[in-house]
């Protein structure tokens, strides 16, 4: 089923120059760019992007460093774009993620590890409700 999914290069990301590299591993695996912008994360937009986290030890930290500098943000779209898309990000600690995917490659530690990728078609709509609101 076609799916809409959002992602977003993370600051490390954009910081090491490795935008290029990962925007063509997301397009040669079949998927459609459909919306993309450089950008700052608001506090705000954070806070409703990792509601989940709220509390846990690691949340002060995530707000910070998501907010640090400027993200890739993308919607893209293409037949099962969801899981499709975690696959090619890999496991969420780099340590974990197979060589091979975006995280594996790019990623060295669990707080700045690369990309971010919608966890169901659900959370897909919320997040591109969050950061594409018009
Ligand atoms: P994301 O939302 O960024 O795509 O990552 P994910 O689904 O693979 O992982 P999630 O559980 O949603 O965690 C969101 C982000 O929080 C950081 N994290 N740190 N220190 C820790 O135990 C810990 N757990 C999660 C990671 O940077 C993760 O991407
Ligand atoms: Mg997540």
């Amino acid at each position: 089923m076609v799916q809409k999914t959002y992602l977003m290069l993370k600051p490390d990301a954009v910081a090491n120059r490795h935008v290029g590299e990962i925007i063509a591993r997301i397009e040669r695996a079949g998927l459609v760019i459909e919306r993309l912008e450089l950008a700052n994360v608001t506090p705000e937009q954070a806070a409703a992007n990792y509601a989940e986290h709220e509390g846990k030890p690691f949340y002060e930290g995530l707000v910070a460093y998501i907010t640090s500098g400027p993200v890739v943000k993308m919607v893209v779209s293409g037949p099962d774009a969801v899981p499709i898309a975690r696959k090619l990000m890999g496991a969420t600690n780099p340590r974990d993620a197979a060589p091979g995917t975006i995280r594996g490659d790019f990623g060295l530690v669990m707080d700045a590890n690369v990309i971010h990728g919608s966890d169901s078609p659900e959370s897909a709509e919320r997040e591109i409700a969050i950061f594409f609101p018009v």
